[in-house]
């Protein structure tokens, strides 16, 4: 095989009380990536999207993904890799995450699969360092793993894909900027127990939620003590797509990975909709540029389309 083409879906971090711990992959949007193999050692990188990212490998996410890859195989020819983004970058849907996911399942694929679902992230994680400045594997490993995932250790990416019933997921994007870099210096360094004791009760709640298929328990844990109160500040509209939201009769939400796109859950379609009809309502009278999608939860993760 010369050349594949992979999808690498967006994804949703963080599941309100999951801060680094949760995630989740859409069905939409999704970048798409072409690897093609080249003799020559080096990796090129071609963008066709209008994001203007780097191209120089070594500051490419998707290039340094796939240079540690290379660097483990000790492989001596070289890539040409052809991205079109649709997740944009800085919007909190993962798009870093789908970048480094993507291109690493697509070397896997070329070079006969010589890693497993875990390597893949490990190497990946590598590239979304550029991106956050730390490492966290809450976008990376539902990209690769698809579904939902808990990740129990970062550190020996001790990943746990969790069952969940049907979701309807609404995402709203007011179209500004939010590093992830900055959205996490601006966390505290420490926190009230009494803090923490709401948050890990919520983390357990959620989860036991998706497993037992119990909406009301998902409804009453999707809540964020810690981190919401401080990055909501950035987010214009934010308390009113709550609000709107929650009148729709949603199940809950909050802020998608760092921000800005919100991510609200609920138990159907029609609601969802609903949902997206407020979020609307929200950024049209802020005068907010925006984009919205409703889908639901990818279950494949980063998906060969053809060589
Ligand atoms: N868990 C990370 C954060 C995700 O919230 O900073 C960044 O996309």
């Amino acid at each position: 095989m010369e050349s594949v083409t992979v999808k690498s879906p967006a994804s949703v971090s963080n599941l309100c009380c999951g801060f680094d711990i949760l995630g989740m992959a859409l069905n939409e949007p999704y970048d798409t990536m072409q690897l093609i193999k080249k003799d020559e050692p080096g990796i090129v990188i071609q963008h066709t999207d209008a994001y203007l990212l780097p191209v120089a490998a070594d500051k490419n996410i998707a290039g340094v993904a796939l240079q540690a890859m290379l660097n483990e195989l000790k492989y001596k020819n070289g890539f040409k890799l052809i991205i079109n983004k649709q997740i944009k970058p800085g919007s909190g849907i993962g798009s870093s995450a789908a970048s480094a996911a993507g291109v690493v399942v697509a070397a896997n694929e070329l070079l006969g699969r010589p890693f497993s679902k875990n390597q893949l992230v490990a190497f990946a994680m590598e590239g979304e360092m550029i991106a956050s400045g730390a490492r966290h594997a809450d976008n990376l490993a539902p990209c690769i793993y698809g579904g939902l995932v808990l990740i129990r250790d970062t550190l020996s990416l001790d990943i746990v894909q969790l069952t969940t019933p049907p979701l309807f997921i609404t995402i709203v994007h007011p179209q500004i900027e939010i590093k992830t870099s900055y959205a996490r210096e601006i966390l505290p360094k420490e926190i009230p127990l009494k803090s923490a004791v709401i948050q890990w009760a919520n983390v357990a709640g959620l989860v036991t939620g998706f497993l037992k298929n119990d909406y009301e328990l998902i409804s009453r844990s999707l809540k964020d003590v810690i981190i919401e109160p401080v990055r909501s500040k950035l987010i214009p509209g934010f308390e009113a797509v709550k609000s709107n939201s929650r009148q729709a009769g949603v199940l809950g939400g909050g802020i998608s990975g760092s921000g800005p796109s919100l991510f609200m859950l609920s138990e159907n379609q029609k609601t969802a909709t609903l949902v997206e009809v407020g979020m609307k309502a929200v950024y049209d009278k802020l005068g907010i540029a925006y984009k919205t999608y409703v889908t639901s939860i990818n279950q494949n993760g980063v998906t060969v389309m053809k060589s």
